[in-house]
């Protein structure tokens, strides 16, 4: 089984409780970043990594919105979450590593936790690039390895333990593989000491 086969399963078998497992942090701080990146949407809009919806109640009613994830149940939990708030999205299953669609249709692409387990975040990240107009945005908010000395290798030893159980790394090196992919105009807000982040890149093509 391939890596990506790996963590799609993985996050299928985790939908089940992966909304519970996810309270306290929704709690302490993420509903906060949903709503606040959620309310700079506008136009044409892909959400990556939908995973079960969380962001769905907050996407403002009056843009054009797409969201996709690669894991059917994390989806399927999606679905139901739209219909019951009445929102109107396309919920597609998809991989960001290998997206169906043309190069430069959206305005906005947004990820709230994904670059953490997309299996080659840089195939991810390119593709992204491919999607997104030039000069439209990719705001993301992802949690990354510390640049801390101890704290950054405790994350390392841990690692395959949380990716094993839970299918996402907790020691990405995100903001440098944004910058690999050739992304050159970028800023960067720390959330959460030097572990969480909001990015917010302008493509520039
Ligand atoms: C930690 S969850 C976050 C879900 C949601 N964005 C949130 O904020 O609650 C990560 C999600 O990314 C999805 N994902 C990971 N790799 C992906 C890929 N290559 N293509 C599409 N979705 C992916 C997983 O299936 C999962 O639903």
């Amino acid at each position: 089984m391939n890596q990506t086969e790996k963590i799609r399963k993985r996050y299928n078998r985790v939908s089940r409780i992966y909304d519970f497992l996810e309270q306290p942090m929704e709690i302490m701080a993420l509903k906060k970043w949903r709503v606040e990146v959620t309310k700079e949407l506008r136009g044409k809009v892909l959400g990556v990594g939908v995973g079960t919806g969380k962001n769905i109640p907050y996407y403002p009613d009056d843009i054009d919105i797409t969201a996709i994830d690669f894991s059917e149940k994390m989806l399927l939990k999606a679905i139901e979450k739209a219909k019951q708030l009445d929102k109107k999205v396309e919920l597609i299953h998809m991989d960001v590593q290998s997206m169906e669609f043309p190069d430069n249709i959206f305005d906005y692409v947004f990820t709230t936790c994904v670059f953490c387990s997309v299996p080659d975040p840089i195939k991810g990240l390119k593709e992204i690039r491919r999607v997104c107009k030039p000069n439209g945005k990719i705001i993301m908010i992802e949690h990354v390895r510390s640049d801390k000395k101890v704290f950054g290798l405790l994350m390392d030893i841990f690692n395959p333990l949380i990716v094993n159980f839970y299918g996402a790394n907790i020691n990405r090196r995100t903001e440098e593989n944004i910058k690999k992919v050739g992304f050159a105009n970028i800023d960067v807000i720390n959330l959460t000491g030097d572990i969480v982040k909001k990015i917010v890149i302008y493509n520039e093509k």
